[in-house]
């Protein structure tokens, strides 16, 4: 599973690449907000720190401006991926896009009918938005299992980013059912490493080390 991670954090994205976890970033216009920069200058430096997919998300809502805005992001850096929300407009501005052969993401993806006319209009991946179909007490995990089955029974080549992931819980079962590449903030992925029993056997084997009087270096 490739991991991106969900953020315009500079310092936090460095911390993540220095381990080997980041398979790629991805940005929307409210995680730019929340960074204070600007978006040019911002995605060229995550750019230039990740090898992975960039996403960056356009701000029209009209094809014509999507397509131009996409054409303007795309020169920032050859791993740029146009990130499109997923309407109408967003699916023509993908076909036209991927037919350049830049890197589409389609985000804001809730159902499988609507994943499924994103691989046909060419994304490179589909963002279903976990965390968002549980804040209103549906199943978001469900919407990756189907999306998984769909891709599967066609042989579609779009991947599967499994986004809005807010716990551990949403990493590990989207793991479990086969999402090819999770985007997460980079506290879900430090939260990952935690267990109440690594903590525990530690503390003990800390305790009985202490008791030999020995030391390695
Ligand atoms: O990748 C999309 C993500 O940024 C949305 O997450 O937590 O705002 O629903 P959230």
């Amino acid at each position: 599973m490739k991991f991106f991670v969900d953020t315009a954090e500079i310092d936090a994205i460095a911390e993540l690449n220095a381990l080997g976890m980041v398979d790629g970033v991805t940005t929307n216009p409210s995680l730019i907000l929340k960074s204070g920069r600007d978006i040019l200058e911002v995605t060229k430096e995550i750019c230039d720190l990740v090898d992975g997919p960039v996403s960056a998300e356009v701000v029209a809502t009209e094809a014509d401006a999507m397509i131009a805005e996409g054409r303007k992001l795309a020169e920032i850096a050859e791993n740029i991926t146009v990130k499109l929300p997923l309407t109408w407009d967003g699916l023509k501005a993908c076909k036209t896009l991927s037919g350049e052969g830049k890197m589409v993401n389609v985000t804001l993806c809730f159902s499988a009918n609507q994943a499924l006319l994103a691989a046909k209009a060419g994304a490179t991946f589909i963002s279903p938005f976990i965390g968002r179909l549980d804040d209103i007490n549906l199943d978001g995990m469900d919407l990756i299992a189907d999306i998984r089955t769909i891709y599967d029974n066609y042989g579609f080549d779009t991947q599967i980013l499994a986004a809005s992931i807010r716990t551990v819980n949403h990493a590990f079962e989207s793991a479990r059912i086969g999402a090819d590449v999770m985007t997460a903030p980079p506290s879900v992925i430090k939260a990952m490493v935690k267990h109440p029993l690594t903590d525990k056997g530690l503390e003990q084997f800390m305790s009985d080390w202490a008791k030999t009087g020995q030391s390695i270096l």
